[in-house]
């Protein structure tokens, strides 16, 4: 049986200040998986577009998300790295899916619902069609694996709607060309042209809270800087926010039971144990029974310790624009042949002329 070369893929939106929920859920895995796999990682600024059309600085903002990639160790001659407006065959498949995706499957999108707000009939189109845009970044490449937070779930799913019913509805061209790709789906054997791309979503930091407000995500739009810790904050300002951190008057619990009904106890024990690399179980064997007079400093100098270097370098990284440019013009380019080479196939299928 053929099957899908492994191929990991994700996006990041160049707006607003990268933290350490970005870091955690998604940049520190993609990382590590560079060991294990060939990766795609795409500043994604026609995403940025949907909430928000005019951007002072869309360049900079792309640039600086470039350089946190690279400050965190992505190897952009190992892997690629670029800006997804350079590869215009995104866009190009993002439209196929929007025919392809029903307008009650964007509907439902709960990222939609609560961007959208209440004046739902004043959100962009390009908002509501996001996740197709989404899909295209994903399938143009074929990716099979996609590390995200558990904030992107519901699109990851809606990918695999939209492959699901690419491969259904084309089926017989898709035998017809000979272009399928057998792969599993449940207990049955499939044919079909894109995989159904499988999320790399968990781990203790799969979902970083607010530091004022354990019901909330930490978020780049959140108006309160106390509530983030953004990649470019220095020691002191680190530190700060984690002895201003809300918490309760409780000491650590042995367990992780014990942090049931304790978000934001439960959301700092998860940031440590995200930065050393460990269980939350071993965090609470480490500090159980400990007040947050102890914990808190204990984890205000793990962050430090953590993410100083990675500050210091995003800022050298950053002053050698050039050098930046030249990533993302030398990543786009070879991840243009790669989607062109998709897209001569998807073309094919849907029979739309060409060549
Ligand atoms: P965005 O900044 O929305 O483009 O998100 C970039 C990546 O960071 C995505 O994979 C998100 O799922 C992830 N992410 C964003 N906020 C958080 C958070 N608070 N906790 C964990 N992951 C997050
Ligand atoms: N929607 C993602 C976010 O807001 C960003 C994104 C766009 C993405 N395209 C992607 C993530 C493709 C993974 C794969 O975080």
């Amino acid at each position: 049986m053929t099957a899908f070369k492994p191929l990991v893929f994700s996006g990041v939106q160049p707006t607003g200040n990268l933290h350490l929920g970005n870091y955690l859920g998604a940049i520190k895995k993609f990382v590590a998986l560079q060991d294990t796999s060939d990766c795609i990682y795409c500043v994604v600024d026609l995403h940025s577009l949907t909430a928000q059309l005019v951007h002072e600085d869309l360049k900079d903002q792309t640039r600086a998300i470039t350089a946190a990639f690279l400050a965190s160790g992505i190897d952009p001659k190992k892997h690629i790295v670029f800006n997804q407006s350079r590869v215009m065959q995104h866009a190009e498949l993002a439209w196929i899916f929007n025919c392809v995706a029903r307008i009650g499957w964007m509907n439902r999108m709960t990222q939609f619902k609560d961007k959208a707000g209440k004046d739902r009939e004043n959100a962009s189109l390009g908002l509501l069609a996001y996740p197709s845009l989404m899909a295209a970044d994903i399938l143009v490449y074929r990716a099979t694996h996609v590390p995200v937070g558990d904030d992107q779930k519901q699109h990851l799913e809606l990918t695999r709607d939209i492959a699901q019913k690419f491969n259904n509805d084309f089926s017989d061209r898709i035998a017809g060309l000979g272009v399928g790709v057998e792969m599993n789906v449940g207990e049955e054997t499939v044919n079909g042209f894109f995989p159904l791309t499988e999320p790399i979503i968990g781990g203790p930091a799969a979902r970083i809270m607010s530091l004022r407000d354990g019901s909330k995500k930490m978020s780049k739009s959140d108006p309160s800087d106390l509530s983030r810790i953004n990649l470019t904050d220095d020691a002191d300002s680190i530190s700060k926010k984690i002895r201003k951190a809300k918490t309760d008057p409780e000491a650590l619990p042995g367990e992780l039971d014990g942090l049931a009904g304790r978000p934001e106890a439960e959301n700092l024990v998860g940031i440590y144990a995200g930065l050393a690399e460990i269980s939350k179980e071993a965090v609470l064997k480490e500090f159980g029974g400990q007040q947050f007079s102890v914990f808190k400093p204990a984890l205000a100098d793990l962050a430090v310790e953590k993410l100083a270097p990675v500050a210091g370098e995003m800022r050298r990284i950053s002053g050698d624009r050039a050098y930046v440019d030249a990533v993302l013009s030398d990543g786009g380019e070879r991840a243009g042949l790669l989607a062109e080479a998709t897209m001569k196939t998807v073309r094919d299928i849907i029979g739309l002329l060409q060549g």
